[in-house]
């Protein structure tokens, strides 16, 4: 499964990049707000400089037009852009057309425009015009899956932690959905979102999410058990003993 920050903090990204394991970032407008964003389009560019992985970048309206129009505009900001869009009526209007159009990422702007090598890698492989992919997001029931799916989405996002915040089964929902991918044989991805605890990450794992993304708090918290902090400490201490004998 791969592991994906959902945030919009750069340090955040830069942490974990160093750790080589993030496949992707998710940001929602909850994100950008938070992390005091004023210039998305830059500070897109600037994820994409710092991490290069799938970027899911969130349309702020909820009128198919606009979201088709915006989705449009980011893609154009970097070749990692996924366009995420809500699952309701309008956005899988904007799914559906969204993911019928070529557009280029010309990536404007970007501050690392000269000699990207990002840019040079989309480029050899003639990726830089492309259908825009979707990441289908707050989808909360296995029909609103389906739906994102027939409408395009290249991802969906089920919210686990808001399901069991409401005395439903999130992982249940991902196993449900891992479930009719490989039964119709269909291709979309699942990631596991709204992720609270490092259990979720274990659970969704095995219920067959392609994808988990989590905040910073629950990733770091991963790597952690006090049985490797000690059984380290020991060591450490037995070599230091061995040198001084
Ligand atoms: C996923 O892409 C969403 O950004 C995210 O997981 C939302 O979850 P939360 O706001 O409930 O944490």
């Amino acid at each position: 499964m791969e592991l994906y920050l959902d945030t919009a903090q750069l340090d955040e990204v830069r942490a974990v990049t160093a750790w080589g394991v993030l496949r992707g970032i998710t940001t929602n407008p909850g994100h950008v707000a938070r992390a005091g964003v004023r210039d998305m389009h830059r500070h897109i560019q600037e994820m994409c400089w710092v991490a290069d992985v799938p970027i899911s970048v969130e349309v702020v309206t909820t009128d198919a037009d606009e979201m088709v129009i915006q989705g449009q505009e980011y893609a154009t900001w970097s070749p990692n852009v996924v366009v995420k869009i809500p699952t309701i009526p309008h956005g899988l209007q904007a799914m559906s057309r969204l993911t019928k159009m070529d557009v280029t990422a010309t990536c404007d702007g970007c501050l690392h425009f000269d000699g990207c090598p990002i840019r040079a890698r989309f480029a050899e492989r003639n990726a830089l015009t492309r259908r825009p992919e979707v990441n289908a997001t707050l989808i909360f029931s296995a029909n609103q899956a389906i739906l994102a799916l027939a409408a395009g989405a290249s991802y969906v996002s089920p919210f686990v932690g808001r399901l069991d915040a409401i005395g439903e089964n999130g992982v249940m929902l991902v196993a449900d959905i891992a479930n009719i991918l490989r039964t119709q044989n269909q291709p979309g991805k699942i990631i596991a979102a709204a992720i609270r605890h490092p259990v979720h990450i274990t659970d969704v794992a095995k219920a067959g999410a392609h994808i988990a993304t989590m905040a910073y708090a629950v990733l770091t918290q991963l790597i952690h058990h006090p049985l490797t902090d000690q059984g380290l400490a020991d060591f450490m201490a037995d070599y230091e003993r061995s040198r001084n004998q």
